[in-house]
């Protein structure tokens, strides 16, 4: 088992620079996500740490070794791809005992290994099929199985569930999720499922544009995001991110917002008066009361989506929207008119300019 650190690392394919100075460590036996939209340099620095790709500059170290110069296979890694990548004319067998028979292990020790692996991730009655007769649940099994065997100090996955449909992604993540607790060891998990991210991941590490945007545990990202980034890119239905003027006189802080409403500000914010910032509230954090309510923003209902357990509405105020989430059932038609009203300790300031979080 392995921890895993970068220094400083950048990668430019030509003149672009896809990775952008990154510092991450990440502790030996812990389950890292990184996440981020497309494009941002997932896959890149998942293919730097395995050594598939060469930095341009900055230092990995895997298990406290220096690896920058050395090759995949000096690594002590081993990789999970979405395309599974199992070889076509081999049974699933010697798709799994693949490496060990490369790295010249005894035919016994494979087939004792296979066998203990297949076990664990119940592939056992399968051992004989070709992987064109497995389903996309199985073979993503069978790829894991196989970097299992190896025992490797790091696990590297790239969007391992995306090629399976919804019901089964969410059973082979339940899968990955118990296979960590039992094995420990070390994983790094590329995805831009933020679900994904927030049941699997200890630690989520929050990529655009190849720079670390925050770095933290799920629940540090959803209540603490240091950005209006990663404000909107964690959570669902998506938070409320709304331009407001800042007011500041003898009775408080408040953000003027759009419609003209005002609502209250934690007072020991570092913002000035007249500030440009922008408010974000979480779809949960604001709740639907009867219109007029004194501490309500008022609003007429656009959308109603229920799924049974949550309802989902969305409401129109004077130039722009909003949304709150709630678990209870209310009766609530389109068109009408009601109060929204905040929960005030959850509202998170940002400064407009630069999407930074202002704090106390
Ligand atoms: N070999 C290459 N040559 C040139 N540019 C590349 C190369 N590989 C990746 N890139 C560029 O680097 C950037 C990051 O790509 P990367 O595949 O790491 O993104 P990603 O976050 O994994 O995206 P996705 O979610 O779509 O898989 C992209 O703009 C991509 O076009
Ligand atoms: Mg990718």
């Amino acid at each position: 088992m392995g921890s895993v650190s970068l220094r400083n690392v950048s990668k430019s394919f030509g003149s672009v620079d896809v990775i952008r100075n990154v510092s991450l460590d990440i502790e030996e036996g812990e389950f890292c996500v990184l996440i981020g939209p497309s494009g941002s340099g997932k896959s890149t620095l998942l293919r730097i740490i395995a050594g598939l790709e060469e930095v341009s500059s900055g230092e990995i170290s895997i298990a406290n070794r220096v690896v920058t110069e050395e090759q995949p296979k000096e690594r002590d890694i081993a990789m999970v791809f979405q395309t599974y990548a199992l070889y076509p004319q081999m049974t699933v067998r010697e798709n799994m005992g693949f490496a060990l028979k490369l790295a010249k292990m005894p035919k016994s020790e494979i087939a004792e290994k296979v066998e203990k692996t297949a076990n664990m991730l119940e592939l056992e009655h399968l051992l004989d099929r070709l992987p064109k007769d497995l389903s996309g649940g199985q073979r993503q099994r069978v790829s894991m199985g196989r970097a299992i065997v190896r025992n490797p100090a790091v696990f590297l996955f790239d969007e391992p569930l995306s090629n399976l449909d919804a019901k089964l992604r969410t059973q082979v993540r339940g899968e990955i999720a118990d296979l960590h607790k039992s094995l420990g060891t070390t994983s790094i998990y590329v995805t831009h499922d933020q679900i994904e991210a927030m049941t699997l991941g200890q630690k989520i590490v929050v990529l655009k544009d190849g720079m670390i945007y925050q770095c933290g545990s799920p629940l540090q990202l959803y209540q603490e995001p240091d950005n209006t980034f990663v404000a909107g890119f964690l959570g669902s239905p998506s938070i409320n991110l709304i331009d407001c003027v800042v007011m500041k006189d003898s009775s408080g802080l408040f953000a003027k917002l759009p419609s003209g409403d005002v609502i209250k500000l934690d007072q020991n914010l570092a913002i000035d008066d007249g500030a440009k910032v922008v408010v974000g509230i979480r779809p949960e954090h604001l709740t639907v009361e009867d219109s007029g309510h004194k501490d309500g923003l008022n609003a007429v209902i656009n959308t109603i989506e229920n799924t049974g357990s949550d309802m989902v509405v969305m409401c129109s105020l004077p130039s722009f929207n909003m949304t709150s989430a709630f678990k209870e059932q209310k009766s609530l038609s389109v068109g009408q008119e009601i109060s929204l009203v905040p929960e005030l300790s959850t509202v998170l300031v940002f400064d407009e300019k630069t999407g930074n979080r202002i704090r106390a």
